[in-house]
């Protein structure tokens, strides 16, 4: 079976599993009673272990902060690990939370891939796990409750349709867009190189001539833009997987002696602070939001977890887009 095919079985499982749970909740259908691993805070407190991908992005340090903010205000006991964007990491950290029989246990995966075992060992554990952010590509949707976060298909298609929209009616001279991926294997990566390839084909005059992974950092899309300026003959257009790495690029731009914004066009995905003013200083072109701000969405669904309420199987953040002058007017109130 292609990874394809089986990301497309999981996604309709999904959809499936939150329709009966909607459905359970209409019903008034009793909860499941909790079933905690069994330690919970000296103080009585529900205790959290949360295993971070790391910090390789203005992104991730808002979530991060996001994450223990709510935690302190919903009062739950945090248990907290970076994984420096290694999987083998996150595994250790969840073990050790199954070993420390805490509460609940919620990650964000680095990559979707290879998650069974560990998940397996949590649900022996009796410890129920969320997802948020990211996705984990099983089959087997009962090793974790619920995935709180984007939909990145989604904001890959937002980003190709600006594009798009941008040559309507134009003549049909061929458009040159580099993209630089975020991590191998994540899914963010994957669903935004797919959402753009596809909402892109609606205009056979712009294609993709060189692809490759910034790993979601500013040094990593700096590296990867330099190639491309030396590499490609013509550039037309940055697609960046988020804004660490359309900064980069805009540095690997202004050294060879190029106009970010002008010569170049850049998207991207995410709209931080430093993206947004970027953005607003014309040097980025439009940006897809993806919030970071899920701590207070993720404690709620923790705690009813945790009481052994039914939660929906898929909770979706909210999502804007950004121009130039949408985000000279957030700029001010912009929390992270
Ligand atoms: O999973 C969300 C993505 O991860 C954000 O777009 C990116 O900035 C982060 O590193």
């Amino acid at each position: 079976m292609s990874t394809l095919t089986s990301r497309r079985m999981l996604l309709g499982r999904i959809a499936a599993a939150a329709v009966l749970a909607t459905a359970l909740a209409a019903c008034g259908s009793a909860p499941t009673p909790a079933a905690p691993g069994g330690a919970a805070g000296g103080d009585g407190k529900l205790v959290m272990g949360f295993s971070q991908v790391g910090a390789e992005s203005g992104w991730r340090t808002a979530n991060t902060k996001s994450v223990q903010e709510s935690a302190a205000a919903a009062g739950v006991e945090l248990k907290f690990s970076d994984a420096q964007q290694k999987q083998e990491n996150q595994i250790k950290a969840i073990r050790s939370y199954i070993q420390q029989k805490v509460d609940i246990i919620a990650f964000s995966p680095v990559v979707e891939t290879g998650w069974d075992a560990v998940l397996q060992e949590a649900k022996r554990a009796n410890i129920p796990v969320i997802l948020t952010d990211r996705a984990v590509d099983s089959p087997d949707t009962s090793l974790y409750k619920t995935f709180l976060g984007s939909d990145f298909v989604v904001e890959g298609t937002k980003a190709g349709e600006w594009l798009v929209a941008q040559y309507q009616g134009a003549a049909a001279a061929p458009v040159a867009v580099v993209e630089l991926q975020g991590t191998t294997g994540a899914a963010p990566a994957i669903d935004r190189k797919e959402g753009f390839a596809k909402a892109i084909a609606a205009n056979p005059s712009i294609s993709v001539v060189a692809s490759q992974t910034g790993d979601f950092t500013r040094s990593g899309g700096k590296q990867v833009m330099e190639a491309f300026l030396k590499s490609q003959p013509k550039i037309d257009v940055v697609y960046a997987h988020n804004d660490d790495m359309a900064l980069g690029a805009i540095e690997a731009i202004e050294a060879a002696g190029k106009v970010p914004g002008k010569d170049i066009k850049i998207i991207s995905v995410d709209a931080v602070k430093d993206g947004m003013t970027a953005l607003s200083q014309g040097k980025i072109n439009f940006i897809v939001e993806c919030n970071p701000l899920l701590g207070p969405q993720l404690m709620d669904l923790a705690k009813k977890v945790h009481a052994g309420e039914q939660v929906p199987a898929r909770v979706l953040t909210e999502e804007t887009t950004f121009d130039q002058s949408q985000a000279t007017a957030a700029l001010p109130e912009r929390k992270y």
